[in-house]
């Protein structure tokens, strides 16, 4: 199971890099501008610090909602480096636009994907990568998880080769439901993998095995 941290803040980038445990970074257009970046020159150079800082896929999203945009940004994006990954809404401009980067050796991933039909379509136009958003189908009060599930069986049902990139996670739940579905990657706000450290028994075992040394050596 691969981790990336859904951030487009270097310095979080950076810490959850400094674990040791990062396979890539998502971004959208609300991380990039929650971190003030704006104007097209210094969108790309940010994006080519972040691909700068891991050895994994960096997914950077086009802004343009027909083909013809869709296909000149992201040529710009998968331009900055290898690991640049094109990240395409999952509208019908959005299929024909990941079916073209598909024929063109231009790697993507396929956004805003909210059912298993969706995930089909971006299967079928050769997507790299799909992102079903868990949280927000649960904030809606429907069992996102679910559509983890069903992803997961579908694609191995027809040995489709697109990752299922666990997206819009709230919790360190989540990511080990998400484990357990068989999801490929989990994408994640640093704070939510950091959930995955905690648990009391450790702390109250650590606590007891230092003062039992401090006994004799302290
Ligand atoms: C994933 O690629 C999305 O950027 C992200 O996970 C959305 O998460 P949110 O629903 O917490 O905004």
């Amino acid at each position: 199971m691969k981790f990336f941290v859904d951030t487009a803040n270097l310095e979080q980038i950076k810490q959850a890099f400094d674990y040791g445990i990062l396979d890539g970074v998502t971004t959208n257009p609300s991380l990039m501008a929650k971190e003030g970046i704006s104007g097209e020159a210094n969108i790309l150079e940010h994006y080519a610090k972040i691909a700068n800082m891991v050895d994994g896929d960096v997914s950077a999203e086009v802004i343009s909602t027909d083909f013809q945009g869709m296909i000149e940004e992201g040529q710009k994006l998968a331009a900055i480096a290898p690991n640049i990954v094109v990240k395409v809404p999952m509208i019908r401009e959005g299929v024909k636009a990941l079916s073209w980067f598909t024929a063109n050796g231009i790697r993507t991933n396929c956004t805003l994907v909210f059912s298993a039909g969706q995930a089909i379509l971006a299967a079928k136009a050769g997507a790299t990568y799909v992102s079903p958003f868990i949280g927000r189908i649960d904030d809606t009060t429907w069992a996102g998880m679910q559509l983890i599930y069903d992803i997961v069986e579908i694609y191995a049902n027809y040995g489709f080769a697109t990752e299922v990139l666990a997206a819009s996670i709230r919790t360190a739940n989540h990511i080990k439901e998400c484990a357990i579905a068989g999801a490929d990657v989990v994408t994640c706000p640093l704070k939510t993998i950091e959930g995955l450290f905690n648990h009391p028994l450790t702390d109250i075992g650590l606590e007891k095995f230092l003062a039992d040394y401090n006994k004799l050596n302290g």
